[in-house]
């Protein structure tokens, strides 16, 4: 019997979505440690990647991931009560990843104007802008 050749492992299509939200008014600030405590660790095993960005009152997440572990995770974000007016504002599929880092880069968005700026654009645009931002936070991605 001749050996059999291996089948190259094909890398799974990946997505991306970017969104912004508003804190829920039953939430304070302090519920961006619960989040992040076990966000990080999920999306580690998952292979999901990505950028929470928050200003103390609205979120902006870019996440990247495997198309069905990324669009479920997206479906119980935007199920989330500690948020409110999830807004997807870019999603598509993605040809290689723009984070390497396995969990989720968290930044603190210093001015308000910059989140709210992001969050009268849509499409491209938005996802470009939040793209220019993310060079100006000190993250590594
Ligand atoms: C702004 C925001 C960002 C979140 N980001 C993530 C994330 O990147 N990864 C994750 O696993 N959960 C994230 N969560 C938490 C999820 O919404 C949800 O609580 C978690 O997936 C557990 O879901 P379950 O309680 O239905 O099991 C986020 C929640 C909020 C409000």
């Amino acid at each position: 019997m001749p050996d059999r050749i291996p089948t190259p492992t094909r890398p799974l299509p990946l997505y991306e979505f970017l969104y912004w939200s508003q804190l829920a008014d039953s939430q304070t600030p302090t519920a961006i440690g619960q989040i992040l405590a076990r966000a990080r660790p999920f999306n580690a095993s998952n292979g999901i990647t990505g950028l929470l960005v928050f200003d103390g009152q609205r979120f902006c997440q870019h996440l990247e991931g495997p198309v069905a572990a990324v669009e479920a995770l997206m479906g119980r974000i935007a199920a989330d009560e500690r948020h409110s007016e999830v807004h997807i504002a870019y999603e598509g599929a993605l040809t290689q990843r723009r984070y390497h880092r396995f969990d989720m880069g968290y930044a603190r968005a210093d001015d308000p104007l910059e989140m709210e700026q992001l969050a009268l654009l849509r499409g491209d645009a938005a996802l470009q802008q939040f793209l220019a931002l993310r060079s100006s936070f000190d993250i590594q991605s």
